[in-house]
């Protein structure tokens, strides 16, 4: 996939045929692979805040851990800055572990629970060699804590005696702390009590703002995504089905499956919900086990015709940047 046509901005993650399988036993004992990613391309820009949703168990969160090495990738490539890091390993991969930085959906179980927040930010900066003295350690933690809006003298407290929100500042933070280009930001505000998630998200773009950060937003909410990325990825069964410009998935949705998604939430502009042709999705999302031949969305597509069975459809351009993985996209 080429996918230049977004002026000049330039690519900081590139990713070309990405496969991540896990092996499980069936429960006759024979060996069943789960094509959790199952050859995704893509590229993320500098500097922007690209979105990805899909219906839970679409297999957002294993992408995002597959483009960040905890989880060796199946074949594909990832690079980063230009560098294939998909198997590079220990000392090799950690100046890249610094570079690229992971936020977890859930905050209470990604902070361990004996430590002080002192030392989950400290240690951030430990492993990657960041602090020159104790007491420069001790300055940098204040200085984190304090630029994501967290009290300095709340350094020696443990997880449990914070809100959640509190978690995940703590969270964002310990992401920050090694001064990354890329953060694979993973459902952040999901677990976290409404009122409050609009506080996180500001608190996101604004390190975004002074740190120049690369996000990789993953969510199950398109509500929630609308207004933070730039460019918005669909992901359907392992696949990316539709990429674009947020404002032009809203307004343009090509692939039946972001149509079906977006019928679920509110449109206030009457003009965008009419040119919307609702769809409302049949079944359920079919196992990444034994996924459809072709195009892994027609067992549920109301437009589904032959072809969409015999031919995987590629994500192609089709038009000012507007990737669709469809035999039919623009006819339909
Ligand atoms: N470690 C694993 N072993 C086996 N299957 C897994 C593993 N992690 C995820 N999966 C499966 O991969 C698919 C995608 O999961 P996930 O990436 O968590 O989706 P999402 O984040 O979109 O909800 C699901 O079917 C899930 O059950
Ligand atoms: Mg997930």
């Amino acid at each position: 996939m080429e996918n230049n046509s977004n002026g000049n901005k330039s690519p900081l993650v590139e990713i070309r045929n990405l496969k991540q399988y896990f092996t499980i036993k069936n429960t006759d004992g024979k060996k069943a692979y789960v094509k959790a990613v199952d050859d995704v391309s893509f590229d993320i820009f500098k500097g922007e805040t690209l979105g990805l949703v899909g219906e839970s168990g679409s297999g957002k969160t294993t992408l995002g851990r597959s483009m960040l090495r905890i989880y060796n990738p199946t074949s594909g490539s990832v690079k980063i800055d230009g560098v294939d890091i998909t198997k590079f390993q220990g000392k090799k991969l950690l100046p890249y572990r610094k570079k690229m930085q992971y936020i977890f959906q859930d905050p209470y179980a990604s902070l361990d629970p004996r430590m002080t927040v002192s030392d989950i930010v400290g240690e951030a900066l430990d492993i990657h060699g960041l602090a020159s003295s104790k007491s420069d350690r001790a300055d940098k933690v204040r200085e984190l804590l304090t630029l994501v809006g967290l009290n300095t003298e709340h350094a020696s407290r443990y997880p449990h005696e914070f809100s959640g929100g509190q978690r995940q500042r703590i969270g964002i933070a310990r992401a920050i702390a090694v001064q990354p280009d890329f953060i694979v930001c993973d459902e952040p505000v999901s677990a976290l009590d409404v009122s409050i998630r609009a506080q996180i998200i500001n608190t996101l773009e604004e390190m975004q703002d002074r740190l120049d950060l690369t996000y990789l937003f993953i969510s199950h909410d398109l509500g929630v995504v609308r207004h933070t990325c730039d460019r918005v990825g669909v992901m359907y069964l392992g696949h990316i089905v539709e990429l674009v410009e947020s404002e032009e998935l809203y307004k343009n949705p090509m692939h039946p499956y972001t149509r079906a998604l977006l019928t679920a939430i509110p449109e206030p502009n009457p003009d965008t919900a009419k040119k919307r042709n609702r769809i409302i999705l049949k079944g359920e999302i079919p196992s990444p086990v034994n996924p459809p031949s072709g195009c892994k969305f027609r067992t549920r597509c109301p437009y589904a015709k032959d072809v969409c069975s015999k031919k995987t459809p590629e994500l192609a351009d089709h038009g000012n940047g507007h990737f669709v993985s469809c035999h039919f996209a623009g006819e339909i």
